[in-house]
């Protein structure tokens, strides 16, 4: 497989889909990598206990719906969505198995099922900047707020602020098996712009713009589950590992191995990233 047959952009439906088991099985991990991002977000969020929130974006785990629907007190209505309908069946199992009071639906963030100025609260995790048009999604959510409503939504910094991406995804495009997105195309670091993002925001038309950085730590407990992460969750680095043949995926396994020995901690790695949390007022 070259670089001009892996899918570029990160929104496509059916590549989502397809990492969806993954990312259910790792749900926990993942909840566990994300938590004082979750709490960031929610704390931002500025929560009166009668809003109705959405999570938009929401994954198999709706962490942010989640912490809100756990909250004392909370009264409000919640509600998430997401594009890929088996996150959204992985998402209900779980917050049925907990008992939460959360409603999930499938939609797209730049076409949202709600009435003009009937939501509070918006939280989006890592959806906007896989948009080919983040303003759209921006708009929309601009669009469904009430004139006192707030999104908060999260980005990733930089890419050199990100290792636990760009190592496997460096392997992998030095051997012209994936193509990094250029500046302009839908990635994980499109919005990674302070001052741009800010821009954008403004643009979509809310008023007050502030960010916060939050550290993660991708904790990996030994090589297998390196591997695992990288073949099964990465979005579309896992796309194009797994279409790639052994030899060529033994090769791919053994250069990101010897360059994870630099965040190794005990028995496994601890690979860092940095999030970047973006909370608008209207
Ligand atoms: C990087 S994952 C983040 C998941 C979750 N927010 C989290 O932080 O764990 C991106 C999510 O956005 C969803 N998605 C992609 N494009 C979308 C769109 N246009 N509208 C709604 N959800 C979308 C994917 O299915 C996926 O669940």
């Amino acid at each position: 497989m070259t670089t001009e047959d892996v899918p570029v952009g990160f929104d496509a439906e059916g590549m989502w889909d397809s990492v969806a088991d993954a990312w259910d099985a790792r749900g926990d991990w993942h909840a566990d990598v994300t938590r004082e991002l979750t709490t960031t977000m929610v704390r931002a969020l500025e929560l009166r206990k009668t809003d109705t929130v959405v999570e938009l974006a929401c994954g198999p785990t709706a962490d942010i719906a989640t912490a809100v629907a756990q909250r004392p007190g909370f009264t409000g209505v919640i509600r998430a969505g997401d594009l890929s309908a088996r996150m959204i069946e992985a998402a209900e199992r779980r917050a049925r198995r907990d008992g939460l009071p959360v409603s999930f639906e499938q939609l797209d963030v730049t076409r949202l099922p709600f009435p003009d100025g009937s939501i509070d609260k918006i939280a989006a995790r890592w959806i906007y900047m896989l948009l080919a048009d983040p303003i759209e999604g921006l708009r929309e959510a601009d669009r469904v707020l009430r004139p006192d409503g707030r999104l908060v939504f999260a980005v990733f910094a930089a890419a050199a602020e990100n290792p636990f991406f760009m190592l496997p995804g460096s392997v992998l495009a030095e051997r012209g098996l994936f193509r990094p997105p250029s500046p302009g195309q839908p990635s994980m670091f499109a919005l990674a712009d302070v001052d741009g993002t800010g821009q954008l925001v403004r643009d979509a038309g809310f008023t007050t713009c502030s960010v916060r950085d939050v550290p993660l730590s991708y904790r990996l407990a030994d090589p297998d589950d390196l591997w695992s992460w990288v073949r099964d969750f990465a979005g579309p680095i896992s796309v194009a590992v797994r279409s790639q043949d052994e030899r060529t995926r033994a090769d791919v396994r053994a250069e990101i191995e010897r360059r994870a020995e630099r965040f190794r901690d005990g028995a496994g790695y601890a690979l860092p990233g940095l999030a970047r949390v973006v909370a608008a007022s209207r």
